[in-house]
């Protein structure tokens, strides 16, 4: 084991208490057995049940020194230097008695090294200062497949089933989820997947992706997104599905380039409803990795000068989380203070941006914005994110498109309707306008069939509805594009000279 040489050489250098958290005790008792062969030093083992033993060959527990009190005497009046590698001895660690005896050994008998083991040890801040805390080194993922193959043969042998896979990508796919995560943690999660069906499949990858997300988001900046969408569900945007097509095979590592460039994200900037946050969903969707929703608004501490730990954090967990899609909805909300002289969304912005250049992670950002006169310049500057999109009102052709969509969508079949008459009324109609005008004739609709009045079951109506219905509906809906129109014709000409159209 790597570690365990990292580990050799912390004690050998003069390291007095280390402190180890790992939840494969086992492995590493092992481990100190080895190096115990090897050195100059005696190697012991102490847990409260059967006290101390020496790691070497022909030793019994000394269970005299079961007692704490007892196994430091042993320890003080031992003259030659020793590795006392203590198990859960975190239970006793509150105790004055204990924390004086940890302080004697370190201060005093300074040839021994202790080490305490155990899954987690929280020490008093007075020996913290004293102690090196060993960080065990997250498997990779070459070790994370042998644990699973592993797992397969246990499984095997308990059940007599063979463990099976859906496809090659799905193991694929929870082995990359399975990044990120402890040995102990990765171990359990993919003994879940395994053992609850004995089949591989997305539904164990999103599982895992949820436990790994529950793990790792310790600072609540983040959510995951479990409401997915697909490009079948957008309309328009064939530049930008192109864009993503592209894309999609080098984000996942599946074509190497030379340079080793990996795409880093998107901004859609547009009009309100338009689909840009489903086009966020979309793209994580189509794309199979999880979505991480960062709402920059809750970076905001009160704490002063903890924003940017938050941000930091939430960044982190993002690529712990990798591959995955990191979503920051209306992000202009979460800066609009940066243009006045508010420090700390400018240093908000610029951990922001930092992180954005040097991110070697396969974390893809889509970001939304529907307001440029609130977004820095900064964040606009090319090379901060890969493209910047143009998400407009939909003209004729799209709005057709979404219509029939989301009347499809509602089991209704139009395929015999000409919408052209709707489509030509429904101009500066938004996506969402147009969603609400098929919505609001259901409603109608529904109210003229039902009957009334309050019975035990609600009743199921038909949802056929009529093109002049739909028609009505129109008529009646005043677009913001007319409530804002100053807003947007300022908007749309902004954005040509600075963005792609989607
Ligand atoms: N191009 C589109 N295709 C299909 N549906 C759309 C489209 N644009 C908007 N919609 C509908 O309107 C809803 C709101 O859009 P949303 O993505 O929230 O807009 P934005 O984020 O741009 O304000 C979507 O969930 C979808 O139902
Ligand atoms: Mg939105």
């Amino acid at each position: 084991m790597e570690s365990m040489h990292d580990l050799e050489i912390l004690i050998n250098s003069g390291h007095r208490l280390v402190i180890l958290e790992t939840e494969r005790e086992g492995c590493f008792i092992e481990g100190f057995r080895r190096l115990a062969d090897r050195s100059n030093k005696s190697y012991f083992q102490w847990t409260v049940t059967q006290g101390l033993l020496r790691l070497a060959p022909g030793y019994q527990s000394q269970t005299v020194n079961k007692d704490v009190n007892q196994l430091f005497a042993q320890i003080h009046s031992s003259e030659r230097a020793g590795v006392y590698v203590l198990v859960d001895f975190h239970h006793y660690i509150a105790d004055p008695v204990s924390i004086r005896h940890l302080k004697d050994v370190f201060l005093h008998s300074t040839q021994h090294c202790i080490v305490l083991l155990a899954q987690k040890i929280e020490l008093p801040e007075e020996l913290e200062s004293m102690a090196t805390r060993y960080k065990l080194p997250l498997p990779s993922y070459q070790q994370l497949e042998r644990m699973v193959n592993d797992l397969a043969v246990d499984y095997l042998s308990e059940t007599n089933n063979r463990l099976r896979a859906d496809d090659k990508l799905v193991l694929h796919r929870l082995l990359e989820n399975l990044c990120g995560l402890s040995f102990g943690d990765a171990q359990r999660m993919a003994k879940h997947a395994i053992y609850n069906d004995g089949l591989i499949n997305q539904a164990d990858v999103e599982d895992v992706a949820k436990g790994k997300f529950e793990l790792l988001n310790r600072s609540n900046t983040l959510t995951l997104e479990l409401d997915f969408a697909e490009l079948d569900d957008i309309a328009g945007m064939e530049t930008l599905r192109q864009w993503l097509h592209v894309r999609e095979a080098i984000f996942k590592r599946q074509v190497e380039l030379p340079g080793g460039d990996i795409p880093r994200g998107c901004l859609l900037l547009g009009v309100q409803g338009c689909g840009k946050s489903l086009a966020a969903k979309a793209i994580a969707g189509s794309w199979g990795l999880p979505l991480l929703r960062l709402d920059f608004g809750t970076l905001y501490n009160r704490f002063y000068g903890q924003t940017e730990d938050n941000l930091r954090s939430a960044l982190g967990t993002a690529e712990k989380m990798q591959p995955c899609v990191l979503w920051i909805d209306e992000i202009e909300k979460g800066m609009s203070a940066v243009s006045s002289s508010d420090d700390v969304s400018k240093r908000l912005l610029a951990t922001f941006l930092t992180w954005l250049a040097e991110n070697k992670a396969s974390v893809f950002v889509v970001a939304t914005a529907n307001d440029v006169t609130a977004l820095p310049p900064e964040l606009m500057r090319k090379g901060r994110f890969d493209e910047i999109f143009f998400v407009d009102l939909p003209n004729a052709i799209v709005r057709q498109q979404i219509l029939s969509l989301h009347l499809e969508k509602r089991a209704i079949d139009s395929s015999a309707w000409d919408l052209a008459d709707l489509v030509a009324q429904t101009k500066g109609f938004s996506g969402a306008e147009l969603e609400q005008v098929v919505v609001s004739a259901i409603f109608e609709h529904a109210a003229k069939r039902s009957h009334g009045g309050i019975v035990g079951d609600a009743e199921v109506v038909e949802p056929g509805i009529s093109l002049e219905l739909l028609e009505q509906m129109a008529v009646q809906t005043r677009p913001l594009s007319v409530l804002m129109s100053e807003k947007i014709t300022a908007l749309q000409n902004w954005a040509a000279e600075r963005t792609v159209a989607v």
